[in-house]
């Protein structure tokens, strides 16, 4: 009762009730219009909240055809309204068919008033996502496109949220303060400010000012040359690696993927009928050598200057082999180069794609490590073969990203505010990273292996006394000490044999939103659980 009351007090800007053209029914005598007329914008609010209350439960079936309704006088004296607009909304609901009401007789809810019951198959899809899930496998059979169902099948879980006090170490999210919120606003409001005479459609291949900037950008960081128009700006990496699949793959093509590996782009290939290919990592990143075995795959997505998630950087003898490979056997090479910002020790070395003497290799950036996942920015390289059919694709699924944010970032690329921020960002995140490696020296000495440290924003620590078929139960001991943690398994590909490999428990760690002092405590707290799930502590 209170939440109604409290609507119809939120809703007094709403338009009037339609008094006279559903009037059809002569239900509403002259001098009562002449009331209406008279209606302030609060009473109208009023009585228009209470008929759409009445109209959604007569619909959906809460109040029956043939049920009757309250007197007028009741209702008014619960409601605290007056008599006069609950005698309104009553004689708009008969004057709309919804209730049945004679002089002298309750009023009841009309017969027919309410919605049909919705088909079974139909009821499915309104119900609630996890109903969905375990129901719509049969009620949508025949009614998903193949991509429709593989995605139905995936099942991704939205991460869970964080509980008060939980030291957090997720990779993936940076932290809000990190984020250059002054250098981000002057440059959005002088782009804003600059508004251009015709809003028109942009080029799909994104904004001119942006790819400019970022031309020179990748040149200089990144030693990578390329045409302009060889740029197409995406809405972060996973549109990149979406476009490749649908446009390079077809049901049924091989792809070789690292084992362990970046999920989320494993997921765009199948998601379009791709067989993955596993290739192996070991300390120095893709075993090149196994790619002979790989016969004629279509595409191989890799991850050569961090490999995601052991963290290696590929040699330069292994980057050559993989540009011969694709070289001979006509395959695309995806080069995810997400967080090469974060070198420590060493600069990043040359690119694939600037080694690319076949034109096969297609460099994909992003803009989530450095400045915001949530901004939703990144960019491809393509090959020239390539460069209009992306623009084409691009164009016909969402024309293009937005432009005020791309200008918005062309403009701190080019007055040098973007670099003085990685460099600030890079030296903090070089920080914590040390932080949790010292701490996992302190609190956990010879029990850890760490891998990664050269880079990135994530470790991959290794159990060395805790068996891999322990990780749910270290990561659960870990959440009953007020620590979040993630295990390595979930990134191998199911149903090969390359986690075999490592027989102990792993977690990657990330630390990007966490402070030296905070890492120092989750990892003390790590270390308790540690203790509790050792063979033989009863797990
Ligand atoms: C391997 C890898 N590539 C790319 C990304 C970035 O994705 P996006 O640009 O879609 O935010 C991530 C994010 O975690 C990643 O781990």
């Amino acid at each position: 009762m209170a939440g109604a009351a409290g609507s119809a007090r939120e809703a007094t800007t709403v338009p009037p009730l339609r008094l006279v053209e559903n009037s059809q029914f002569g239900a509403i005598p002259p001098d009562q219009l002449t009331a209406m007329a008279m209606h302030n914008e609060r009473r109208t609010g009023l009585s228009r909240a209470l008929y759409e209350e009445f109209r959604a439960r007569i619909a959906d079936g809460t109040y029956a055809a043939g049920a009757v309704l309250p007197s007028t006088r009741a209702l008014a004296a619960e409601r605290g309204l007056s008599r006069a607009t609950v005698t309104l909304v009553y004689e708009q609901m008969a004057a709309d068919g919804l209730i049945d009401s004679r002089a002298g007789a309750a009023s009841r809810v009309a017969a027919g008033a309410a919605a049909p019951a919705p088909p079974r198959r139909a009821r499915a899809a309104t119900t609630a996502a996890a109903t969905v899930t375990a129901t719509a496998a049969g009620g949508l059979a025949g009614r998903l496109s193949r991509i429709g169902q593989h995605m139905q099948a995936l099942q991704l879980a939205d991460p869970r949220p964080t509980q008060p006090g939980e030291i957090d170490f997720v990779y993936g999210p940076l932290a809000g303060r990190d984020f250059p919120t002054s250098t981000w606003m002057k440059a959005l409001r002088a782009v804003e400010r600059q508004r251009m005479p015709r809003l028109e459609y942009e080029d799909p291949r994104g904004n001119l000012e942006l790819r400019r900037a970022l031309q020179k950008h990748l040149s200089q960081s990144r030693g990578l040359t390329c045409a302009v128009e060889q740029i197409l700006i995406v809405n972060g990496s996973q549109q990149a690696l979406d476009l490749c699949a649908r446009l390079l793959i077809n049901p049924g093509d091989s792809v070789v993927v690292e084992n362990p590996g970046y999920r989320m782009a494993h997921h765009a290939f199948e998601a379009y009928g791709a067989r993955l290919w596993s290739a192996p990592v070991d300390a120095q990143g893709l075993v090149t050598q196994r790619l002979a075995a790989a016969g004629d795959a279509k595409l191989a997505y890799v991850t050569p200057t961090h490999q995601f998630p052991l963290g290696a950087f590929l040699p330069m003898a292994r980057r050559r082999q993989l540009l011969d490979w694709a070289a001979r056997h006509h395959a695309w090479i995806i080069e995810d180069d997400y967080d090469s910002e974060y070198r420590y020790t060493v600069r990043p070395e040359a690119t694939l794609q600037s080694l690319d003497a076949h034109g096969c290799v297609i460099h994909v950036g992003t803009f989530s490590k450095t400045l915001s996942p949530q901004l939703r920015l990144g960019y491809m390289v393509l090959p020239p073969a390539l460069a209009e059919t992306f623009a084409a694709a691009r164009r016909v699924s969402d024309r293009h990203g937005a432009t005020g944010m791309q200008r918005a970032l062309a403009r701190i690329l080019e007055d040098g505010s973007y670099d003085r921020h990685v460099r600030r960002i890079r030296r903090l995140q070089q920080a914590r990273q040390h932080a949790l490696v010292q701490a996992l020296e302190r609190h956990l000495g010879p029990q850890v292996t760490v891998q990664g440290a050269a880079s990135g924003l994530h470790l991959v620590v290794w159990f060395n006394d805790v068996p891999a078929a322990m990780e749910p139960a270290l990561v659960d001991a870990a959440r009953a000490c007020g620590v979040r943690v993630y295990p390595i398994s979930p990134l191998y590909l199911p149903g090969t044999d390359e986690r075999q490999a490592n027989p102990a428990a792993g977690l990657v760690m990330g630390y990007a939103l966490l402070e030296s002092d905070t890492i120092a405590a989750g990892i003390q707290r790590l270390a308790e659980a540690v203790a509790r799930t050792r063979p033989g502590q009863g797990g």
